[in-house]
Parts: C-alpha cells; sequence; structure tokens
C-alpha cells in the first residue's frame, strides 16, 4: 500500500449503518382506523363509507390508508386514476374501487374489467364501450353513473340522467352498480347549493323509480356532506379528508373527534450563534433582532414545504414554538431556536402535528398559504419517507 493511501475495506469491514433520516412523515394507521369507525358510527343506518384514496391517500400512502381504513370499517375505494386503482388491487386488497376520473379509451376499460376497477359512467358512449369490453372478455364490468347536479366537472347532466341510465341498463355487458353525484360547496355552512344539488339528484331517483329503473347504490356527500348533514348520507358516502383526522371546514371542527393522522417531522443538521444584524437566507428577509442561535432543518420546498410560509411558519420542538426565520429553501429552512437553549444537533422538530401541548395542522399552513388542507396533505414529496408510528388513543 503506498503511504497516504486510506486502506480499501473488504465488504465484511464496512460497517452496516442507518443513515440519519433528515425529514420524514410519520403516518398514524390507527389515527386512520379511529376516524373511519367515527364517521362509520354517525352514518344512517344501511349506509356504508367508501374511503378516497386518491393521490396516494392524500400523501398518507394509499395501501396504508386503505388497510387502516377498512380495519376500520370502510368497504370500497375511490381513486382518481387506473395506476392508483391497480396499486391497490396488486397489493392484494379486494374490495370494491371505484374510478372517480373520466375514462374514454377502450384500452382503459380493458384495464378496468382486468384489475376489477370500476369506472365511472357519464355517457352512452363510455357505456358502449365498457359493455363492449365487457362481452368480448367474457364477464360483465360493473360501473357507477355519475350526475352533473351543480359542479360543471364530470357528470351527464342531471336533467338527462334518468334517461341515460335507461339506456345504459339495456346494454348485456355494463352492470351498473351506483349512481353518484358530487358537491360544489359542501363545507359552506349556508347550504342553498348543496340543498339545490341534493334537491336535483332526489328528482333524478324519483324519475328512476317512475321508470322502474334500479340505480343501485346512491352516493352523493363528501367529508363535509357527511360530517354536515345525515339526509345526504344516501346509501354510501365517499370521505376523504375527514379519515385523515381533519375538518372539511371550520364549522365542522367540533362534529366530531377526529386524529390528525400525518406529522411532518425534520432533524436539526446545524445550530449556529449569530450577533444581532445577521441577514438571514436568500434574500435577506430577515435580520435579527438581537443576539440568536439558529437551527437548521433538513427540510425544504422540495420536500413540499411550501416556500409561500417563509417568515409566517412556526415549528414545535420539545414542546416549545419557535419561529420559521428567512426565505424557505429547496432542501432546508431556518428557525430561531434562541429561546431553545437546550435543542441539540440531531434533534427532531416537528412541522406539522404535536408536540407536548402543542399541535400545529394543515390548517395553519393552508391559511398562510391562502389554499387549502388538502392541498397542503397533497403537497410532500417522496423524497420524505412515509413511517408507520402507532400512537394510543
Ligand atoms: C368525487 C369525489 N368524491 C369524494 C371526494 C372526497 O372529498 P373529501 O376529501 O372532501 O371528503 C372527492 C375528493 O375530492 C371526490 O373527487
Amino acid at each position: 500500500m503506498h503511504s497516504g493511501q486510506m486502506p480499501l475495506a473488504s465488504t465484511e469491514e464496512v460497517p452496516v449503518i442507518q443513515p440519519q433520516q433528515r425529514a420524514w412523515l410519520e403516518i398514524d394507521r390507527e389515527a386512520i382506523s379511529h376516524n373511519t369507525a367515527q364517521i362509520c358510527r354517525s352514518l344512517k343506518p344501511g349506509c356504508s363509507l367508501m374511503a378516497v384514496v386518491k393521490a396516494d391517500g392524500y400523501g398518507h400512502g394509499a395501501v396504508t390508508v386503505a388497510e387502516a381504513a377498512t380495519a376500520g370499517g370502510a368497504t370500497g375505494f375511490g381513486v382518481a386514476t387506473l395506476a392508483e386503482g391497480i396499486e391497490l388491487r396488486q397489493a392484494g386488497i379486494t374490495a370494491p374501487v371505484l374510478v372517480l376520473g373520466n375514462l374514454q379509451q377502450p384500452e382503459e376499460f380493458r384495464c378496468c374489467l382486468h384489475w376489477e376497477l370500476n369506472p365511472t359512467i357519464s355517457s352512452l358512449r363510455q357505456g358502449l364501450i365498457a359493455s363492449n369490453v365487457a362481452l368480448a372478455g367474457g364477464k360483465p364490468l360493473g360501473g357507477h353513473l355519475k350526475l352533473d347536479t351543480g359542479m360543471a366537472r364530470l357528470g351527464i347532466d342531471w336533467q338527462e340522467g334518468a334517461q341515460l341510465l335507461e339506456e345504459l341498463s339495456k346494454l348485456d355487458g355494463l352492470r351498473l352498480l351506483g349512481i353518484y353525484s358530487h358537491l360544489a360547496d359542501a363545507d359552506n355552512p349556508d347550504g342553498r347549493i348543496t340543498g339545490e344539488q341534493q334537491e336535483r339528484f332526489e328528482a333524478v331517483l324519483r324519475r328512476c323509480k317512475e321508470l322502474e329503473l334500479r340505480p343501485g347504490i346512491r352516493h352523493l356527500a363528501n367529508s363535509a356532506g357527511t360530517l354536515a348533514d345525515p339526509s345526504l348520507h344516501y346509501d354510501m358516502v365517499r370521505v376523504g379528508l375527514a379519515l385523515y383526522g381533519h375538518a372539511p371546514a371550520s364549522h365542522l371542527n367540533d362534529a366530531m373527534a377526529l386524529k390528525p393522522a400525518l406529522s411532518v417531522k425534520a432533524r436539526v443538521t446545524l445550530l449556529r450563534d449569530v450577533p444581532a444584524g445577521v441577514g438571514i437566507s436568500y434574500g435577506h428577509q430577515h435580520i435579527t433582532q438581537r443576539p440568536s442561535r439558529l437551527a437548521v432543518l433538513g427540510i425544504g420546498y422540495a420536500d413540499g414545504v411550501s416556500r409561500r410560509l417563509s417568515g409566517h411558519m412556526e415549528v414545535l420542538a420539545k414542546g416549545q414554538r419557535l419561529p420559521q426565520v428567512g426565505a424557505i429553501t429547496m432542501d432546508q429552512v431556518v428557525v430561531d431556536a434562541t429561546d431553545l437553549p437546550e435543542l441539540a444537533i440531531g434533534d427532531a422538530v416537528t412541522l406539522l402535528g404535536r408536540s407536548g401541548d402543542e399541535e400545529i395542522r394543515p390548517s395553519a399552513w393552508s391559511e398562510i398559504c391562502d389554499t387549502i388542507p388538502w392541498e397542503v396533505l397533497c403537497s410532500f414529496k417522496h423524497r420524505l419517507p412515509r413511517l408507520p408510528v402507532s400512537t394510543q388513543h
């Protein structure tokens, strides 16, 4: 060996080290089961719960959520895309899965047939494709008819709903399992638009009855509709946000004791003491007003912590709130830890979640960013591992 050169260790000698994770999400499965069970208990008799697990279970991990929600009483799942449905099937989940997004191509319906996913049908064209694909495949394809009762997104205009149902019910390959619509304004306490949508939904159901058509499972409510008004429950509710532990509107905060299932944590990677008058991060948006101890956290906007939170958010460390200061950068944020001298390098800090008696919820971020908690939850990137945690409830 030449002098000055490090000896190459044999594979056996390389220590197996677990690199310390800089930032991560903690997913509390029991919270999801608890929330699901709570909601199920509040449903009208005979009403079942479809867990909406699209967008990777609102960022929590779709399979994790599906399993936890099943334990709490969910009997079906809503996804946005075929790939999301296939992920559930490949994980061994056999319960009904409704694809809420719009499918158009025959291959997409063939995929539904193969994986036993239920497409949303909003037109005769889709019904014909679904039926033909099913007849060619030698087994029926189950789907749900979607009505537009006032969202102007997916669905057949409600006034044409009963007629379409009649035409669809004549197709040999298609099995109509349900009829549904989506509420545009259920989180508004005023209830005007929801009332109008419900009236339209009911009008279609009445017309179906007159025509002696069987629409199957009737479903209308999202989280807000489910929590706000049992008359919106029908045969099934499609619940997303509330499963994850968040009320869909502030006036529904006390409707049910929900447990947030996701926490965001990051470690202190560096501590530094600086004098007063020091500019922090890009653009020096913050200047220290006193001699300060700064803690750098290994998390940034590339992990899903919006740059719009810069200088407005807080974090929790050892049960204490610390202000975040300066511009949030791609991989790191700086917090003012002057008032918490015991904070050490390597300590885990909570960006969302609970520490001691303090808690920061996604709504705190969505208010700052002028968005909604749904978007906050869906914004975390896969650079953050999702780690299961268990808490006592
Ligand atoms: C068709 C449909 N149903 C139900 C839901 C669940 O909504 P929430 O998360 O408000 O419960 C969604 C979510 O956007 C949806 O698109």
